[in-house]
């Protein structure tokens, strides 16, 4: 099927990390077409991502942003607009969990590090981004939620609630300005956020999900391209859920 994603320009937050979904998607976009910023927090990751895509035959940019920063985040979406012109595609990947531990021992550093990256990081991107978007009516975001009520992660399952909830607000509000909001929520998977996990909790999330295994990033890039495609044309606040989650 062809996407029509050619010559599209698309940002990925959170694109650095060698085994994470980010960086799967920004090349999975640069297969089907887009120029890819790929921001990271960690630059010599994103410069990676970023020489992959190269490699594929797509212009890219590399950029050290932390999301959770507003500053950063404007100076990124400026970098990147100067560069390319318009950004058409932001993908919120970007994402982080504070250490596995039970709820009555999570710590303010804990919720603060979970809220503030994953639930006001995507908000600030978000915000930064849309102007450009309204201003060509057109746009498509795609932001991403993640495991909600297993133990051990509370902070961060109720980051992702609110991502799920601001998603559907934000969906209504700019969809008459041309652009598409969705969400993704991708399965448990060995990435940069659970590979320390203890075997014990990779057993049980192993458990947890339909098809018996963990997700992969390549099980995650196609549902991406897809809500960032053109082909994605009357789905709206909606989530696409892999491997149950
Ligand atoms: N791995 C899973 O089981 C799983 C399940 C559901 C949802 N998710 C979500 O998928 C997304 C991608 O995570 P992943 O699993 O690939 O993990 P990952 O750790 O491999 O990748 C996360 C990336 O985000 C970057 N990052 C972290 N904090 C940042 C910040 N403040 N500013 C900018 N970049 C920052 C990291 O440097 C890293 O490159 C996250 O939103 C995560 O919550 C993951």
């Amino acid at each position: 099927m062809d996407l029509k994603l050619h010559d599209k320009i698309a940002l990925v937050t959170g694109s650095g990390s060698p085994i994470g979904y980010g960086r799967a998607i920004a090349v999975r976009l640069a297969e089907e077409g887009c120029d890819v910023v790929c921001a990271d927090l960690n630059l010599d990751w994103a410069e990676e991502t970023a020489a992959a895509v190269r490699g594929i035959g797509r212009e890219a940019m590399a950029v050290k942003a932390n999301v959770s920063d507003r500053a950063e985040v404007d100076a990124m979406v400026q970098s990147a607009v100067e560069r390319f012109g318009r950004i058409d595609i932001l993908v919120n990947n970007a994402g982080v969990s504070s250490r596995d531990k039970p709820f009555m021992e999570k710590t303010k550093a804990d919720w603060d590090l979970d809220i503030g990256v994953n639930l006001y990081g995507q908000m600030n991107v978000a915000q930064a981004v849309i102007p450009h978007m309204a201003e060509q009516r057109y746009g498509r975001i795609i932001n991403t939620s993640g495991g909600q009520g297993i133990p051990t992660i509370s902070t961060y399952g109720a980051a992702k609630a609110g991502v799920e909830a601001f998603t559907r607000s934000l969906a209504l509000e700019v969809a008459p300005l041309g652009i598409i909001v969705n969400g993704i929520s991708p399965g448990l998977g060995e990435t940069g956020l659970i590979v320390t996990a203890t075997q014990e909790h990779k057993d049980g999330f192993r458990r947890m999900s339909a098809l018996k295994r963990l997700c992969t990033p390549q099980d995650v890039a196609p549902a991406v391209a897809f809500l960032a495609s053109d082909v994605c044309s009357y789905m709206v606040g909606q989530w696409l859920r892999l491997g149950t989650f």
